[in-house]
């Protein structure tokens, strides 16, 4: 059988440990692609010198022509630019929406049968964007943010709670911006919801409160932290998790931004809802039930994504 193919658009720090941890894990051959001359091809050069040591055989190449992309079954795009201290997200709009032009257009003539996962940000509009360019159909468009969400959200439980984060299942719906919703209600320790697990470690409702705001602003308390760039390890690792359950067909249940139509109130729109990822792509977007005030919540985030495909629609008459 065939080497899978995994072309990586970006070879920035996200690009490169994308590439690290495939190779690591043997799950095909690596194309790493950027625009910039010299760095994907010194990134690749330096990645394929540590399968001798780490004992891995995948060929990793470095390119800045997309027609090398020819064949990918999965694309993982991080191309454009991150954020800055004092930065949203939303502020990243008209620099990256030209480039997701670009990495679409070259996706559409090169990898039209590829899963595409998308990274860049402001994510949930750059996801919307790169469908419309790439011209794919909506299963194999998806955004990378719940699962990196839900993992910040699992990190900070266990912390609080003194458990492993194997035992933490934390669940974030929503855009992947400030307003995004870390739903408690379906959040578990090993099956214990996690309001009845506070109450059994005495840890207050306040503290829970503080845990949601923190992974809500999660992304940018690691933008404040480095100073020049935004977080890349566990973007990374969510990504290839996505990757996986394609190339594996696991049909693993993950929060990711798909693209939703006819559920949760929504007609058309790309955000983070609970996704069956399997050899189909984006096989199911599963509706579950909410309060109302995390309904409330959540259109407070989609409002906020609805906004922002105006905005691209006015920075680019192609998109509809
Ligand atoms: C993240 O959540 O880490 C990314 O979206 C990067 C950012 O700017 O926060």
């Amino acid at each position: 059988m065939a080497r899978k193919i995994i072309a990586l658009i970006g070879s920035g720090m996200i690009g490169g440990t994308l590439a690290h941890l495939a190779a690591k894990k043997e799950m095909g051959d690596i194309v790493l692609f950027d625009i910039a001359e010299g760095m994907p091809q010194g990134k690749a050069l330096d990645l394929s010198q540590c399968g001798p040591v780490e004992g891995f055989d995948a060929r990793i190449t470095g390119t800045n022509d997309y027609a090398d992309i020819a064949g990918a079954d999965v694309i993982i795009v991080t191309a454009g630019v991150p954020r800055k201290p004092g930065m949203s997200r939303d502020d990243l709009l008209g620099i990256n929406l030209k480039v997701m032009k670009q990495v679409g257009e070259g996706i559409k003539a090169n990898a039209p049968d590829a899963f595409v996962i998308c990274i860049t940000n402001p994510l949930d509009a750059m996801v919307w964007a790169l469908r419309e360019f790439s011209g794919l159909p909506h299963n194999k468009v998806v955004g990378m943010a719940g699962v990196l969400d839900s993992a910040r959200f699992a990190t900070f439980l266990a912390w609080e709670f003194d458990v492993s984060v194997k035992d933490v299942n934390a669940f974030v719906l929503g855009g992947h911006g400030d307003t995004m919703v870390p739903v408690t209600s379906y959040t578990t320790i090993n099956g214990i919801p996690v309001k009845d697990f506070a109450k059994i470690k005495g840890v207050s409702e306040d503290r829970i409160d503080a845990i949601v705001d923190r992974t809500r602003k999660g992304g940018g308390e690691i933008v404040g932290l480095l100073g020049n760039g935004s977080a890349y390890y566990a973007p990374a690792t969510s990504a290839i998790a996505m990757a996986e359950a394609y190339l594996g067909d696991q049909k693993r249940v993950l929060p990711c931004a798909s693209y939703v139509e006819g559920k949760y109130g929504l007609d058309g729109l790309y955000v983070g809802v609970p996704t069956v990822i399997g050899a189909g792509g984006t096989e199911e977007v599963i509706e579950i039930d909410l309060s109302d005030e995390e309904k409330s919540n959540l259109k407070v985030s989609t409002d906020a994504v609805e906004e922002l495909l105006e905005a691209c629609k006015g920075l680019d008459s192609s998109l509809t």
